[in-house]
């Protein structure tokens, strides 16, 4: 999209141990330089290690993300960790809705909206997470999922700056099997065009990234497709050459 910053992220899922620090050590390096002045850069890790993450990257534009967080801000909710706690370690984004949330722990769209404000009120960015199952997208019903999971996920406060958009189609995720350049045009052109339509400037400013089985050998072309401003990047994101790779695809 003209005019606005592309972000490559990584989401390490439940991944990681004090080990793969370095692998954070060496993406903070890696990103320091002229790309950095034109291109954002992200690694969310587990929980454990968002502390020392952020650590290891306060003199490198790596910034550091939660893959989740809890609705309320704090309380009785054994397990969970709030947005305030995120912002406390000083992590910048958090991830919100991911389909792996959706589907282990149930977690619905109104819900996913709940984060997201949560998210805005400790001043990080949400990343919503949207996208079609299988069974979904056999049914021709792709368009209208997204439809449904932007209207009810994204909260009406959402801005360009605090809110980011990941289309990541779920029969795509961990599976080395990608939407065609053509399907993934039309997916972000529609989600271009609902965002505009509730958000209007916000919204067409607004990146949405994709995400689901990006590879360094595969992201130059997702990269470059219309209204694609940006990856969401699973398993290619835990070793910093290949995340590295991706990132300067935009070169
Ligand atoms: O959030 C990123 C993710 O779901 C994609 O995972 O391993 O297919 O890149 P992966």
């Amino acid at each position: 999209t003209p005019d606005v910053r592309p972000l490559v992220a990584g989401n390490w899922k439940m991944n990681g141990t004090r080990e793969s620090l370095t692998e954070i050590k060496a993406m903070a390096e890696g990103v320091q330089g002229a790309l950095s002045e034109k291109v954002d850069a992200l690694i969310c890790p587990p929980a454990t290690l968002l502390y020392v993450a952020t650590a290891l990257s306060t003199d490198s534009p790596l910034m550091i993300g939660g893959q989740d967080c809890h609705q309320d801000a704090s309380g009785a909710h054994t397990g969970d960790i709030s947005a305030e706690m995120i912002a406390d370690c000083f992590g910048t984004y958090v991830i919100v809705g991911h389909s792996e949330r959706r589907t282990d722990h149930a977690e619905t769209d109104h819900l996913v909206r709940a984060k997201a404000q949560a998210a805005h009120a400790a001043d990080l960015t949400a990343i919503i997470c949207v996208g079609e199952t299988a069974g979904e997208r056999d049914a021709y019903q792709t368009l209208e999922v997204l439809k449904r999971q932007i209207f009810n996920s994204v909260p009406e406060t959402a801005t360009a700056a605090n809110t980011v958009i990941a289309y990541e189609p779920v029969w795509a995720i961990g599976t080395g099997v990608t939407p065609t350049a053509d399907d993934v045009e039309i997916a972000h052109a529609f989600m271009r065009a609902e965002l505009t339509a509730c958000l209007g400037e916000e919204g067409r400013r607004m990146r949405i990234l994709y995400g689901g089985s990006v590879k360094p050998g595969n992201a130059r072309e997702l990269m470059s497709v219309e209204n694609v401003d940006g990856a969401l990047i699973g398993g290619a994101s835990l070793k910093a050459n290949d995340f590295l790779a991706i990132y300067r695809v935009y070169e």
